[in-house]
Parts: C-alpha cells; structure tokens; sequence
C-alpha cells in the first residue's frame, strides 16, 4: 500500500513508461522500483534517462533498468520501441510522455506534432503491443487530463493543426487519446485511464513568462506535488477501468486521493466518430510496426 494505492508487489514484473524523465514520470519510477519492478524508460534524451536510472540504481540497488529511446514526434522510433518490447513479457505500459504548449509543426505521419505526441503514437504502441501484453495478463494506463474536455472532435480538422490555442491542442489529442482506448479496449481488461489533475511540472509551466513568474510558487502550493497527484496513474497500474471510466483526485478532479469516476464527458456518436479516426490513423502506420 502506497499512500491510500491499494498496490501489489511488481517483483518479477517488466513496467515500460513513456515520458519517464518528466515531473511526473520520475516519482512513477520510484513507485514501481520500490515495488520490485524491472524498468523500461522510454525516452527521446538519452542522456537524462540514463542519469535517472543510474539514480535510481543508486537508489534501489537491485533495480534493473533499461532503455529505449522514443522521440513521440518520430514514428519510426516508437515502431522500433514496440519491436524491442515485444521481444520479451511486458505486464504494464504506461504511456506518460505528453507535451502542451510547445512549437508546432507537422511530422512525417501528416500530423501536427502535438496531436502525434499525445495520441498518435501513444495509441499506435498501445495498439501493436495490445495483444502481446494481454498474453501476459498485462495492462496499458493511458494518462488523460481533464483538458479532453476544453473542446469537441472535429472531423474536418482532426489534429486541430488549424487551431492556435495550444489548451485545444493538447485537449483535443487527450480526448482522442482517451476515448479511442476505450473504444479500442470496448470494456475489457488490460487498460486503465487516469490523470492526475493539476501538478507543477514542466508542462504547467506553458504560460507566458510574467504569468508564470507570477503563479510558479502558489501553484506548488495550491495543487498537489508530482509525488502525490501521480498516485493516480499509480493505482490505474493496478486496476481496469471500463469504458469512460478515469482515476484522478477525488476533489474537484485536483486534490485528494485517486478515486475512479464515469466520464459524461464525450457523446456516443462523437466517441464513434473519434474510434473511426484512431483506426484509420493505425491503418495508415501499421506497416511500420511488424
Ligand atoms: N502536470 C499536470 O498538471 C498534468 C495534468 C494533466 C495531464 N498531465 C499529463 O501527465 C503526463 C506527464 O506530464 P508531466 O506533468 O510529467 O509533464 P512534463 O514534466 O513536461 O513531462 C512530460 C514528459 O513527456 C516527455 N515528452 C514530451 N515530448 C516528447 C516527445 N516528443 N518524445 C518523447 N517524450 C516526450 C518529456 O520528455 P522531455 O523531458 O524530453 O521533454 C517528459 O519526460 C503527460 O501526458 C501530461 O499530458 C499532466
């Protein structure tokens, strides 16, 4: 048990995350080191991923950790990624990497890049790994936010790549993220959905600079440090969700300990029209994963 996360040991157990260098990625290894599992860190700078694990090396000696470098932005990286992770048991994929308010721009798949970060290529791992996590009675935890619902799907600008709000941007990618998971999965076990509400990390910190000057500080302390809004993500690691089902803080979606809640958030027939474009968008980059 971790702090109200009713959790089991992970000896034995292959955990790969995504975005594992991040404010929220970093406790999240902890976690899982403290509960005896191996790591996968999948992250596009090396140099911090290795630094991180030779920290927690240092930190839990019998730790074994790897990695794989993932640029979320470059589909061929995460395809080679889901190539190596298949060559072994995998029981938890944690896709954690998400980006906010960063430069836009188009990548190689015709997406705008934040769509690409925080749906395309989340979605296209979880989709080539499915059936070889199933095999190991595994699980995928998706992080969502409550931003997914700052907007609607729009099919005649699916990446949103028209739109200069980044808070649409990023909600929109976090919708299509979330809603196609759960059209994907349909109900069945292996895949948990959760977020952590508001937490000081290095995507909060996207306003501009006089603001974010301004609210840095009241910020850690209004809302919950990294340590503890991951506790969420956590629990997901331990527990399904079913379809529009989310774990996140149990006040106001910001504060408290993880509580799993029914999303009433995304209509039937724009959840449909959302699974129709997350399958076109897997049968558009399936070749590349084999
Ligand atoms: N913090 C919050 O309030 C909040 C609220 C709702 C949801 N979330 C979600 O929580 C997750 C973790 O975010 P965080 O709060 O820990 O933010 P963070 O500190 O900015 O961490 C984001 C992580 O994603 C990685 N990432 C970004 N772009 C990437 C790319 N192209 N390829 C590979 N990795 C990439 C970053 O790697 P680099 O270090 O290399 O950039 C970093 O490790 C995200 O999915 C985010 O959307 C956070």
């Amino acid at each position: 048990m971790i702090k109200g996360v009713k959790t089991q040991s992970l000896s034995g157990k292959r955990v790969a995350i995504s975005g594992a260098t991040g404010g929220l990625g970093r406790p999240l290894c902890r976690y899982f080191a403290a509960l005896g599992a191996s790591l996968v860190l999948l992250d596009r700078n090396g140099e911090r991923s290795r630094a991180l694990g030779a920290e927690l090396v240092g930190e839990f000696p019998t730790l074994s950790v790897s990695y794989l470098r993932v640029d979320m932005e470059d589909i061929a990286s995460v395809a080679a990624a889901a190539d190596e992770l298949k060559k072994a048991p995998l029981d938890l994929l944690v896709l954690n990497a998400g980006a906010y308010n960063i430069p836009r721009h188009k990548c190689s798949t015709g997406y705008d890049n934040v769509f690409q970060i925080n749906f395309v290529s989340p979605y296209c791992l979880a989709r080539a790994l499915r059936a070889h996590i199933d095999a190991c009675g595994g699980r995928v935890v998706a992080v969502g936010s409550i931003a997914h619902n700052y907007c609607r799907a729009d099919l005649s600008d699916v990446d949103f790549s028209t739109r200069t709000k980044s808070s649409h941007a990023y909600g929109n990618s976090k919708r299509y993220l979330m809603f196609s998971l759960y059209a994907l999965y349909g109900g069945a076990s292996g895949l948990a959905v959760a977020h952590p509400g508001i937490s000081f990390t290095g995507i909060t910190a996207h306003y501009p600079k006089v603001i974010f000057a301004l609210i840095k500080h009241p910020m850690k302390v209004i809302f919950m440090r990294p340590k503890r809004a991951c506790l969420s993500i956590l629990r997901g690691c331990f527990e399904d969700c079913g379809v529009n089902e989310w774990i996140g803080p149990r006040f106001f979606n910001v504060w408290g300990k993880p509580k799993k809640r029914t999303l009433t958030t995304c209509p039937p027939d724009e959840a449909a029209k959302i699974a129709e474009v997350a399958e076109r968008v897997w049968g558009e980059n399936a070749e590349r994963f084999q």
